[in-house]
Order: structure tokens, then C-alpha cells, then sequence
């Protein structure tokens, strides 16, 4: 049978949520990645180091017996957030980054920020802390049209944000356009990117055509399929900006099937399974290894994984749901098959 062995790789973006959400879903990311940067969106977010430390304890209570899973936190950005804050961060240990939501923009981001020149100040201390920014990089305006919002992003705040903070480093989530890439390619070595299984198997038309397809709506939204090309080029070359983060974010089945659907896709249950396949598309799974598991401890100037995991090659079918009793969460591809299995 064939095989394909990796450096256990990294999710360097990840919603664990918490309680019974979190006891659900921690196994899969557990099983398959070292260490993951964990979202600090819960529903009351996750703003200082106490608040990060508490729900480091339960994810760390929540891991499967003899996992060694390490939860890499992060903090959410508001505008009350503090130089202090920042000198903290840069102080502890178990606290990697900032992450950075524009107010409205997407799941649980009421905190985010508005004005983004306000926080400057603790953008000069981050870079001085050398404490990384994470962004989701789209404007929220309500007339802006959503397929353009991450592009306008970039062109509006990203950019002027870049001039001003040229040695802060910055990873730009979850990057969803040819824009985005373009951006990212031609930026400092400061500037990385992550991209998630969905933006690279799938385009607009799986959310939309034939029926609204709920499971496949996150943020930012699928775009068109020159988009998803661009992703899957930019993945698959070998630059070292380019690294995997998952996104994996679940939400009850209940509120993904309804009139005002929740946004995020669960991917955690095969996350890398469903690279090996988007990479083996594009015939680059010699490039997988880097992309999943080097580049993303490199920008972050951790040292890389030496354990490794397995996959093979065998079809098998996506459960229509992962949970029990009142958790039910529906996976990416849901009830259809997949071609790479973790041993
Ligand atoms: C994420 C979530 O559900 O927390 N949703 C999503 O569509 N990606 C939030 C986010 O990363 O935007
Ligand atoms: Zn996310």
C-alpha cells in the first residue's frame, strides 16, 4: 500500500471553541499535529494573559490521555488592549501572538477593532516585543461587497500597516485570493500567510451551486476558481511564506443548517488528509512535508517536529457527523470519500 510518511506537522490556526465543543473535537487535532495556534474567539474572548492561561489549563485537561499536544496560545486584540498587555505576552512562555479581528468581521469578533491607526501604539510594542500580529484581513464596512473584502483589506489598512511596522511580523490567515498572494509574495520575509484545506479543494460554486451548501460557508468566503488556483500554487511552491493553518471551526450542525448559518468549516477530523489530497492534485506531494510541518515552526522561530506520522493511501468514507447527544458537528465533506488515511 502506498504511503506517505511526514514530520508531524503544526496547525498554525485553529478554534478548539471550549466545553463540550472542545472535548469533542481536541482528539482529532491531537492525533494529528504537534502543536497548534489556538484561536482566542470564544464566545467571551480571550483577552489577557490570565484569561489565555485558564483555557490553556482546559485544553491541556481536555487532551486524550498520553497526548502530547501542545497548545500554542494567542490573544485576542481589542481596543483595550495595553502596552502592559504586550510586554506580558513577550514575558510568557505559553503565549505566542495577537491575533487581530476587524469588529464584525466574522464568528465572535464583537471586541475586535474599529479604528485600526488607534492601535498603533500597541503595534509599536509589538514589534519592539517582537510579538506577532495574526489578522483576519478583511474590512467590514456593510456595503462592501464580500468577495472583495479581504482585497481591500490589503489595499486600505494592510498595506500602510506594513510601511509603518516594517520589522513587526505579521501572518496574514487564511488567505483566500490572488491578491492576498501576490501581497505576501512580494513583502518582507516578515510577512507570512496561512492557507486552509477548503480555500484549496474548493471555489464558490461548492458553496452555491445546486442548492446553498452551508457547510462550506467560513470567512473569508470561498472565492472563484482563479482564486483557489492561485492558493493551490502558491501551497505547492515551496515558498516558505506560504504555511498550513487549518481554520478547522466548528459549529453545531443546528446552527451551520439555518436561515443565518454559522461561518467556519470543520476540517480537524483529517485536516492533513485533506491537504495530501489537494496537494496530490497538483502532483506536489513532495511538497507537503514542508508546507505542513517547517515552514510554520521557522516563521515562528520554533524548532521543527522530529516525530513523525503516517498516511495512506485508502479510500474511506467522512462520517455525516462527528459527537454526541446534543454535539453534532458536521465535517468538510460530509458522507463522502476521501483518499488518504492517518495510520
Ligand atoms: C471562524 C470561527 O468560526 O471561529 N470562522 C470562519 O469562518 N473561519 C472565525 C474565523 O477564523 O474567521
Ligand atoms: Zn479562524
Amino acid at each position: 500500500m502506498k504511503t506517505l510518511t511526514l514530520i508531524q506537522p503544526d496547525d498554525w490556526h485553529l478554534h478548539l471553541r471550549n466545553g463540550d465543543i472542545l472535548k469533542t473535537v481536541l482528539a482529532h487535532s491531537a492525533r494529528q499535529f504537534k502543536r497548534a495556534m489556538i484561536m482566542p474567539n470564544l464566545k467571551s474572548p480571550v483577552v489577557s494573559v490570565d484569561d489565555a492561561l485558564h483555557y490553556r489549563q482546559e485544553i491541556l485537561q481536555a487532551r486524550p490521555n498520553n497526548s502530547s499536544f501542545e497548545p500554542l496560545m494567542s490573544l485576542y486584540l481589542t481596543p483595550q488592549t495595553s502596552v502592559e498587555d504586550i510586554q506580558k505576552v513577550a514575558e510568557n512562555p505559553f503565549i505566542y501572538a495577537l491575533k487581530l479581528y476587524p469588529a464584525g468581521a466574522t464568528t465572535n469578533s464583537a471586541s475586535g477593532v474599529n479604528n485600526l491607526t488607534a492601535i498603533y501604539p500597541i503595534l509599536e510594542a509589538m514589534q519592539t516585543h517582537k510579538v506577532p500580529l495574526l489578522i483576519h484581513g478583511e474590512v467590514t464596512e456593510s456595503n462592501t461587497d464580500i468577495f472583495d473584502r479581504e482585497r481591500l483589506f490589503i489595499d486600505t489598512h494592510l498595506i500602510p500597516m506594513v510601511v509603518k511596522f516594517p520589522e513587526l511580523k505579521i501572518v496574514l490567515e487564511h488567505v483566500t485570493t490572488k491578491e492576498a498572494v501576490q501581497f505576501v509574495e512580494s513583502a518582507s520575509k516578515k510577512i507570512a500567510a496561512t492557507i486552509t484545506p477548503q480555500h484549496l479543494l474548493f471555489n464558490r460554486n461548492a458553496l452555491l451551486v445546486g442548492g446553498i451548501k452551508p457547510h462550506y460557508y467560513c470567512l473569508p468566503i470561498l472565492k472563484r476558481e482563479s482564486h483557489q488556483q492561485a492558493l493551490i500554487i502558491a501551497a505547492t511552491s515551496g515558498n516558505p511564506k506560504f504555511f498550513l493553518g487549518t481554520d478547522s471551526a466548528p459549529h453545531l450542525t443546528t446552527l451551520k443548517e439555518n436561515a443565518c448559518g454559522c461561518a467556519g468549516c470543520y476540517s480537524a477530523f483529517a485536516a492533513v488528509e485533506l491537504y495530501a489530497e489537494a496537494f496530490e492534485k497538483e502532483n506536489a506531494l513532495d511538497k507537503l512535508e514542508a508546507f505542513a510541518s517547517f515552514y510554520g515552526a521557522d516563521f515562528y522561530g520554533v524548532a521543527r517536529n522530529t516525530e513523525t506520522i503516517t498516511l495512506e493511501k485508502k479510500l474511506w468514507k467522512i462520517p455525516p457527523y462527528y459527537g454526541e447527544n446534543d454535539i453534532q458537528i458536521t465535517p468538510l465533506k460530509a458522507n463522502e470519500t476521501l483518499n488518504w488515511k492517518q495510520t
